[in-house]
Parts: C-alpha cells; sequence; structure tokens
C-alpha cells in the first residue's frame, strides 16, 4: 500500500521544512509550523485537473518577440472607471488578480458589483456565503444582470466542470482560502491547497485566456494570508483599504503586470454599495465657516493622483501635568517632531499645550507634503486666527525649521488651481515659474516667513 506523504509549511511565510518545528527558522515565529498532508493513497501519478478536462491542445513552439502581436482585443474594460483606471487601462485576458483586504472592508461588495455591473459573462464563485446572502447582496445593490452567474462550490474539480458548462468570460473566486482540490489531503487555507489551488486555476485562466479574480484574506500583519508565493503567481495584487468607520475606501495594486502601480481607485460605501468618485478633492474639503481656526488645505498624491485634503488642529492649554498629543490620519511621531521644531527653531511655546491632530475624511496620508498644512493648522489654532478660505499648501517642514521642495510640484498647483483656490504656498527650492499659472504661488524657506504671510 502506498504510503500518505506529508510535508509541513510555516502557516505565517510558506516555508517548507523537513520536520516539525517549534519554531520557523525562516521567519523566526513560534508555533506556525504544522504537518500538511498533501498526497492521497490513491492518487500517486499526480495530474492537475484542469489538463484532463482541457480541450485546447497545446502547441509547443518558440516565436520570436517581433512575431508576437498584441491587440486591442486583449484588453477589455470593466466599466468600473477606478477598477480600470488602476489596471491600467481594463483587464487583460488570462490574466490573474488577487484581491486582498481587511474582513469587512468590501472586497465581495465591490466584485459582486463589478460582476453585475459588467455585460460579459461572469462566473462568481462564492466558498464564504450562500446563494440566499448573495442574492441579499445583489438586492442592495440594485442591479440586476443576467449575465453573472453564482456558484456556491470549494472543490476545484466541480468548479473547473462547472466553467466548461457555463464558458464564462471572467471568473471570480472568494475566496482562495476556501478552495480544495482532491489531490491534496491538507484542509482548505493551509498552505499546500492554496499553492496547488491557484495552480490549476493561473492555468487555467492561461490556457483559456479567461481571467480570474482570486479574493484573498489577510493576516495579521496585513499581507495576503498564505504563501509570499501565491503574490509572485498571480500577475496582479490588489489592495482594498479603508477604515471600518469611515466610508472611503481604496483600492491601490502593488504589484501590476500590465501597468504601473501609482494609479489609485477611490469608493464611497453607501448603503447601495460602492460609489465611485471622480474627484476626491470635493468630499475631503468639509464646507467650513470662514471664520474657524484651526484647518489648514494641503495639496496631496495618493500614487500620482492630486487631491487636496484638509489638517484639523487643535491646540489647548493641558489640563494635566503631561500635555495629550494625538493624531488620526498622521503619523504621531512625526507631529511630534513638527512640535519640537515649532518649539526650537520658531520660538512657538507649545510644550504645555495639548495638541489633537485629524485629517478630515479618515485617510492615512504619509505624504510629507502636508507638513506645512500641519504647521499651519496648529498655528492657526495656537493664535485662534483662522487662515483666509483660498490658501493651501504643499511642502515638507525640516528639522532645521526650513521648508523643503517637494516632488510633482506642478500637479499640485494644477490641482489647487482646478478647484479654486486663489494662493498656495510651497518651498522656495521648488524651481517653478508663476508665468505658467493663474493661481499665486509663494514661495518661503522658513517657517517664520508663513506666520508672517498668514497672521
Ligand atoms: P463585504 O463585502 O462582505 O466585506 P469583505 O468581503 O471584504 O469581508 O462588506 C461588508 C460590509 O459592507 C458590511 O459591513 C456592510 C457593508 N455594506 C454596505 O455598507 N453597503 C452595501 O451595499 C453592502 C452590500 C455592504
Ligand atoms: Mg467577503
Amino acid at each position: 500500500m502506498a504510503k500518505q506523504k506529508s510535508k509541513f509549511f510555516c502557516q505565517n511565510c510558506g516555508a517548507q521544512h523537513a520536520k516539525l518545528l517549534g519554531k520557523c527558522t525562516t521567519c523566526n515565529e513560534w508555533g506556525t509550523v504544522v504537518e500538511e498532508i498533501i498526497q492521497k493513497e490513491e492518487s500517486r501519478g499526480f495530474r492537475r485537473t484542469w489538463n484532463t478536462t482541457s480541450k485546447v491542445k497545446k502547441v509547443i513552439k518558440a516565436v520570436k518577440i517581433s512575431e508576437i502581436y498584441i491587440t486591442e482585443e486583449d484588453r477589455f474594460k470593466t466599466n468600473n472607471k477606478e477598477l480600470d483606471n488602476v489596471l491600467g487601462g481594463g483587464l487583460v485576458r488570462g490574466s490573474v488578480l488577487l484581491l486582498g483586504g481587511e474582513p469587512g472592508v468590501g472586497k465581495s461588495t465591490l466584485i459582486l458589483q463589478i460582476a453585475l455591473q459588467m455585460p460579459q459573462k461572469v462566473l462568481y464563485i462564492s466558498g464564504e456565503e450562500s446563494k440566499n446572502q448573495l442574492k441579499m447582496r445583489g438586492e442592495r445593490l440594485q442591479i440586476k444582470n443576467d449575465n453573472c452567474l453564482i456558484l456556491t462550490e470549494t472543490n476545484t474539480q466541480n468548479i473547473f466542470k462547472s466553467i466548461l458548462e457555463n464558458e464564462p468570460e471572467m471568473v471570480v473566486i472568494d475566496s482562495i482560502q476556501t478552495l480544495h482540490t482532491d489531490y491534496i489531503e491538507a484542509s482548505p487555507g493551509s498552505i499546500s491547497q492554496i499553492r496547488e489551488t491557484a495552480a490549476e486555476l493561473i492555468k487555467f485562466a492561461k490556457e483559456t485566456a479567461t481571467p480570474v479574480l482570486l479574493i484573498g484574506h489577510i493576516n495579521k500583519e496585513g499581507s495576503i494570508a498564505g504563501p509570499k508565493i501565491l503574490e509572485h503567481m498571480v500577475d496582479v495584487v490588489l489592495q482594498f483599504e479603508g477604515d471600518r468607520n469611515h466610508t472611503y475606501r481604496i483600492l491601490r495594486a502593488t504589484k501590476n503586470r500590465f501597468g504601473s502601480t501609482a494609479e489609485l481607485g477611490i469608493y464611497e460605501m453607501l448603503s447601495s454599495g460602492l460609489r465611485e468618485i471622480e474627484n476626491p478633492s470635493e468630499i475631503l474639503i468639509s464646507e467650513k465657516d470662514a471664520s474657524l481656526s484651526g484647518t489648514a488645505i494641503a495639496a496631496t498624491l495618493e500614487g500620482i493622483r492630486p487631491f487636496m485634503i484638509e489638517v484639523q488642529a487643535l491646540v489647548s492649554t493641558a489640563v494635566y501635568g503631561t500635555p495629550q498629543r494625538s493624531t488620526t490620519g498622521y503619523n504621531l511621531k512625526r507631529l511630534n517632531m513638527i512640535l519640537a521644531v515649532l518649539e526650537k527653531r520658531a520660538g512657538f511655546r507649545l510644550g504645555a499645550k495639548d495638541v489633537f491632530l485629524n485629517i478630515a475624511g479618515g485617510l492615512k496620508v504619509d505624504d510629507p507634503a502636508i507638513d506645512l498644512a500641519v504647521v499651519c493648522a496648529i498655528l492657526s489654532s495656537n493664535e485662534d486666527v483662522a487662515i483666509p478660505q483660498n490658501y493651501c499648501f504643499a511642502a515638507e517642514v525640516g528639522l532645521a525649521g526650513e521648508i523643503r521642495a517637494v516632488n510633482r510640484i506642478e500637479q499640485r498647483i494644477l490641482e489647487a488651481e482646478k478647484l479654486g483656490f486663489d494662493t498656495i504656498i510651497v518651498s522656495k527650492y521648488n524651481k517653478i515659474s508663476q508665468k505658467k499659472y493663474n493661481i499665486e504661488v509663494i514661495k518661503v524657506s522658513k517657517i517664520e516667513a508663513v506666520f508672517q504671510k498668514l497672521f
């Protein structure tokens, strides 16, 4: 009788070991190595299902790169502008996409909505939800489309049978962690199952030129659960991000074999699904009263997309001994650094004050170009003097209190101009000429200069 074959995998990093270990020698995590039985007794002559069911004959012939022609049809639009942009102009036939994100962020909603919006025939395979649940979600989305078929199945052999029967133009798997193949004994979601089922689907996608979209769970570090190799195997890795308490969601590509990873899609979660947001600046700036102190607008970039964002600060006298510093959407260490710069280089006495900082809209911003807006919001709240409504800022603040240049300044200025701002304050070291713009560009080199201009 044939012996069962098993291997030992680290569930954290996907490394394979020869024996059971207490600590993974690759990623140094404890207790993550588990045994996975990978071969059933009867299935020794190991083979992939798709090969046996596929009608496609493989031609083995090497060609010159100049003899390969790309036709326009190799890409098709999904009718979802934000997704098409992120993908670099539509979905490529035969590509395999992996979408990751926190539980509840809206992955299934986004993909079902896209599947329902597409004119192409889509097979949506769910291993997580029942038909009833999917029907209820479809009703919330209020889109009717008979080209979208639903299958609740987790066995890849059965999935391929259904694919052969229905011949969809796109396949969605929700989620890769629920799938299992007959040829491997390990439980669904284990490293070897994920690797094997993904390999079967990738083979299918490449041989039939059908795009496959995999939804993936993420682990506690925020990367896609399962072997890192999964991200290497697929063509596109998408990340769906957002705070569950806020309604904005960001879709970005962290890997894209067919386009850049700089594009970004922004959505708003409504009770009737996700709304595409084409002009993010409008929603991120609250309609404010001219007399409000403590707010400043920054011209920031996410990926390559410029938008205006509102920074709000509140500076008040500390009630308790140790002043509080707290931020949402901005790095707390960076706020502490800016406060130290203001204290030491510009002489503002903020050491005994509580400082709260908030980026409106629940977004997280890493762009250093919002530093100057942070400084101005803090000073505005401290002095209790409002910044003129039509001013905005784009510059980084250095440790010496100098105002530093930032990248892609033209794009930021143009966005500010487009949205009707009159004045933008930038660094003296950004090489730009005023002549090109209708908006007034003020160049500064020190915090004191900004302070004198504004207050
Ligand atoms: P879901 O797509 O199930 O998340 P994931 O697949 O990433 O785990 O999203 C669920 C959340 O989205 C849930 O908290 C409810 C919310 N939601 C809306 O706000 N509006 C809607 O139209 C739908 C369908 C869901
Ligand atoms: Mg889901």
